[in-house]
């Protein structure tokens, strides 16, 4: 009999997070300041975040410990199952083993509150009352919400228009939270203003979103600070859980990955579930091969350039250099809301630089088939963001099949997609369409750039 599950028991859940900085093999470009262009100081950050995140963002250390009260809220739902998708190998006739590693069991239903849970205590600790944020398909909001609750902060959400009208049910979690949700751009901050002078049927985008959560914290004085879901080192880093757990998992199963896949939006599932896998790369002689999935109508790593960039559209957010199609990106309304950012974690973009890790680009169509296949077979409709790891699993397993070769495939699922049924239905009805995303929108934007100091780079 084929072992379908692996579980861990609370007990196994981990107690520290991974941190990459300590095996980077490039060393890090410098966050600059927006306005000066030069290294920002702590003290810049500190308006946004509070010290204990800011210190970890800048660790060296290999392993920081996960804070007993953050773990205490973890053990809710982990360690999260991995599981064989021994239907979906059947359906393939392949000889590769397919493994997924779930984080749709968290009670919001996606990996988001990995971090959200750790930011609601660090701010908690340091005495802030509330958090503003933003959220694009919602995930991440939600995720933002319910940690903020456990841990009594205010919420302030700044959800983008188009969601916000088409996804009124991840707006009513997290009310039912707690949290205040407003459709953006608003008429709250001087940035939505200037958008809806300019445009007033602006239907948004995670871009202006981010920059009118960050105005809001940035302006309260001091009384409200800011939560970033993904592209940050220590957001990445909170995530690393999904992997560690992984890897005690896959020792269970007693193998160990030939190839490690997750979807990429600013990287935040992907680094988690992968980093864990790359540190035995870097430092145990491992060789798994490493794939981070990007939609074609969305392709930071695979069309945008590795250069610095603002981290949202008002360029008031830090400059980071990471693979970016310009921050005045305007994504197409693909239905994978969280994986429209024009930019990528630039721990992950520098190690697709390097080479450690490939990058791919696949198509919405060929995405929702996978995503079809897969809940056909193995029973979970997947969040369309996650179907774009499936889509890659499951090209992979047919080359093995192609090659003969029985190798080990993982990948991560990191939601369910409940609240996703119109993007399906718009498949099932034939109403999606495939968008290559043009080159030469991605040469404009370029023109946008921020201009930084020589030596920089
Ligand atoms: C289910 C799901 N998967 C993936 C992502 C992409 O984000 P990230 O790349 O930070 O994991 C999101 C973002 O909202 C999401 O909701």
């Amino acid at each position: 009999m084929t072992q379908h599950k692996f579980l861990l028991d609370e007990s196994r859940l981990p107690k520290a997070w991974y941190n990459i900085n300590a095996d980077m093999p490039v060393p890090p470009a410098p966050v600059l300041h927006p306005a000066t262009k030069q290294p920002v100081t702590p003290d810049f950050l500190s308006v946004l975040f509070p010290m204990g995140l800011i210190m970890q963002e800048v660790s060296a250390e290999r392993w920081i410990e996960i804070p007993e009260p953050v773990r205490e809220v973890y053990r809710l739902w982990r360690p999260t199952p991995l599981f064989r998708a021994v239907r979906l190998e059947r359906a393939l006739d392949t000889p590769a083993h397919i493994y997924y590693k779930y984080e749709g069991v968290s009670p919001v239903g996606s990996h988001k509150p990995n971090t959200a849970v750790a930011q609601a205590f660090y701010n908690q600790q340091e005495g802030v009352r509330a958090l503003t944020t933003e959220t694009g398909a919602g995930q991440w909001g939600s995720a933002l919400a319910m940690a903020c609750n456990f841990f009594r902060l205010d919420l302030e959400v700044y959800m983008v228009k188009v969601s916000y009208h088409q996804k009124p049910y991840r707006r009513i979690i997290m009310e039912t939270y707690g949290a205040t949700v407003y459709a953006s751009p608003t008429d709250r901050t001087q940035y939505g203003r200037s958008v809806l002078a300019a445009d007033q049927t602006s239907s948004g985008s995670l871009g202006i979103a981010i920059s009118e959560a960050v105005e809001a914290a940035a302006t309260s004085g001091g009384a409200k600070k800011y939560s970033l879901g993904s592209v940050l080192g220590f957001v990445l880093m909170h995530q690393t859980v999904i992997g560690l757990e992984s890897l005690a998992q896959m020792e269970m199963a007693g193998e160990y990955p030939d190839i490690v896949i997750g979807c990429a939006g600013g990287g935040s599932n992907f680094g988690g579930f992968a980093y864990p896998f790359i540190h035995k790369n870097l430092t145990d002689g491992k060789r798994t091969k490493v794939i981070a999935v990007e939609p074609a109508s969305c392709p930071s790593m695979t069309k945008g350039k590795y250069t610095f960039d603002y981290g949202d559209t008002a360029a008031m957010a830090p400059i980071v250099k990471m693979h970016t199609l310009g921050h005045t990106f305007m994504p197409p309304g693909i239905h994978a809301g969280g994986l429209r950012y024009h930019g990528m974690a630039p721990s992950v973009s520098a190690l697709v630089a390097n080479g450690n890790i490939e990058a791919r680009a696949v198509k919405q169509l060929a995405t929702f088939e996978a995503a079809v296949q897969f809940a056909r077979t193995e029973g979970i409709i997947p969040a369309p963001e996650s179907a774009h790891a499936i889509r890659v699993a499951i090209d992979e397993a047919l080359r093995a099949k192609r090659d003969g070769e029985r190798r080990v495939i993982a990948f991560n699922l990191p939601g369910h997609g409940h609240f996703d049924m119109t993007a399906f239905e718009a498949y099932r009805l034939g109403m999606l369409e495939d968008y290559d995303y043009p080159a030469e929108r991605v040469e404009r934007a370029m023109q946008d750039l921020p201009e930084v100091p020589a030596g920089m780079a």
